[in-house]
């Protein structure tokens, strides 16, 4: 869903092919204004960016000063990422300000094709939602002004080489949404070529494709594998875009089956003590190497087992989910953005003494010791909390934010921080992504509210959080909550 470049150490294992039962259970404790704290969260962020970044993509939130990472001008992340939080946190004068800019912005002048993959899931993502949520027609024209100038200017999406999986395999929702909102199919077919054109391609482990690829060629051009940034929303939407199909599709269904596969025989690494990792390849080489952008996945399987009715994923999805949350026992709280570990199929014994205590106590090895306020991890607790309807999930999420309260609030905002390991100084880095505002305080926010309020039977989320409304519901959701 975000591009990370960080890599840790890499070690090599054999494979590995159990699988486990998942532990759970604490106490639950009813009452329900998180959601209202979470909501001032999100205000207290917000004042922050319209005070003093207005129009900018971003808030520097130490400094008070701004960043434009989307390069495109006038594009304004934030707002458009915020958009649909606005809405569904009800604040109506934020919302009103908003539409005042977007009418603004003019879509002609920022061609930018390498940044496709960003302006989709973020902007286009966010005024469909938008759309879908309140009803403005004007922001139904934003979006098809921005698809056929920004995204596929010349008919179709994409046109750049040395392309990374998940910037051109996964447009193919929001391009779908597009035409189920339109009528006009050239989007939905565009999205979906690709997909078609991809499952032609040979793979080397059955359903899972290399990082990098050569478009002109539609060839990959190395042998890295992972199922995180870079590739993550490629799988992630295979199955979204068959649920809001209205399951009239077979093709991404199956890749998305092939790929889970794939994913328990071959990625699946345990560890001494019991905890499940989704590792990466290289070429022969398995990296025990993972981070918080790979913890989406979790409750991306929960949603798969429960709409197939499939308890083999759902048991993988349970232990991938435990995993991810217990990396967040760190001394602040925060998870942080790499880590590796040891397989239990290597002799542990030759590794240095305290790298076997690390690995027994805890299960992994910080690598990348940054967070970056990244949703990943709350994301999963959002669907597991909903699917199984067990409160003890709203109990993690609510220990999250309130280590991201701590650590991470500024007088204007919210920062990254650089070290989640040193409680006496988490080294704060001047840099608020608007994703935290799409997604981490979204999901958070809904964690606590009714859940009724954007059911995930009703809606299907995006990458980047923006709900798109289901046709057709589906029943995923739990109807008891305890
Ligand atoms: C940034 O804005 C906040 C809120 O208005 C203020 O308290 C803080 O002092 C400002 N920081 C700087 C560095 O100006
Ligand atoms: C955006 O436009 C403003 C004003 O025209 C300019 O100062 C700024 O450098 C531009 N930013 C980017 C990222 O192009
Ligand atoms: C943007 O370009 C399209 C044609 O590509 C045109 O129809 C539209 O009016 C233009 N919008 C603005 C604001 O100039």
């Amino acid at each position: 869903m975000k591009y990370s470049n960080s890599l840790g150490l890499a070690s090599i294992a054999t494979f590995c092919l159990t699988v486990l039962a998942a532990p759970s259970g604490l106490e639950d404790n009813g009452i329900d204004d998180r959601a209202e704290i979470i909501k001032s969260a999100f205000k207290h962020a917000w004042k922050g960016y319209s005070d003093y970044a207005y129009g900018h993509d971003e808030l520097q939130p130490l400094t008070n000063g701004t960043t434009d990472s989307s390069s495109t001008n006038k594009s304004i992340a934030s707002i458009f990422d915020a958009l649909d939080t606005i809405i569904i946190m009800d604040l109506e004068e934020d919302y009103l300000r908003a539409c005042e800019h977007i009418k603004g912005v003019d879509w002609n002048k920022s061609k930018d094709p390498s940044k496709t993959f960003e302006t989709n899931i973020r902007y286009l993502g966010g005024l469909l939602s938008a759309y879908d949520l309140k009803g403005d027609e004007f922001l139904l024209k934003k979006a098809i002004e921005l698809a056929d100038n920004v995204i596929m200017p010349a008919g179709k999406p994409v046109e750049t080489n040395n392309i990374i999986l998940a910037e051109f395999g996964s447009l193919q929702l929001e391009l779908v949404h597009l035409t189920q909102l339109t009528g006009d199919d050239q989007y939905e077919i565009a999205g979906n070529n690709i997909i078609a054109q991809l499952s032609e391609v040979p793979t080397k482990i059955p359903g899972l494709y290399p990082m990098t690829w050569n478009l002109d060629t539609f060839t990959p051009n190395n042998m890295y594998h992972t199922i995180s940034g870079g590739a993550d929303s490629y799988y992630e939407y295979l199955l979204k875009t068959h649920i809001l199909m209205e399951g009239k599709e077979e093709l991404q269904l199956d890749m998305w089956n092939t790929a889970v596969g794939s994913m328990r025989r071959y990625l699946r690494s345990e560890t001494h003590n019991g905890k499940v990792y989704l590792a990466e390849f290289q070429d022969h080489f398995k990296l025990l190497q993972s981070g918080e952008l790979v913890c989406f996945m979790p409750g991306n399987l929960l949603l798969g087992a429960r709409y197939l009715k499939d308890e083999t994923i759902e048991m993988f999805a349970r232990d991938l989910m435990n995993s991810c949350y217990d990396v967040w026992d760190t001394p602040t709280g925060l998870a942080p953005e790499t880590w590796s570990w040891i397989d239990k199929e290597q002799d542990i014994t030759t590794y240095p003494e305290l790298m076997q205590k690390v690995m027994l106590k805890s299960g992994f090895v910080t690598q990348d010791s940054g967070y970056d306020l990244r949703p990943e991890t709350i994301e999963s607790l959002f669907y597991f909390y909903r699917i199984t309807g067990d409160k003890t999930y709203q109990d993690k999420a609510w220990k999250i934010f309130e280590a991201i309260e701590k650590h991470c609030k500024t007088p204007s905002g919210y920062t990254r921080i650089a070290d989640v390991t040193n409680i006496n100084d988490v080294k704060p880095l001047n840099f608020e992504e608007s994703y935290f505002f799409a997604e981490t305080l979204k999901y958070l926010y809904l964690i606590f509210t009714d859940p009724d309020h954007i059911s995930l039977d009703e809606y299907i989320f995006n990458t980047e959080a923006h709900p798109f409304k289901l046709k057709t519901p589906i029943q995923v959701q739990s109807k008891t909550f305890s």
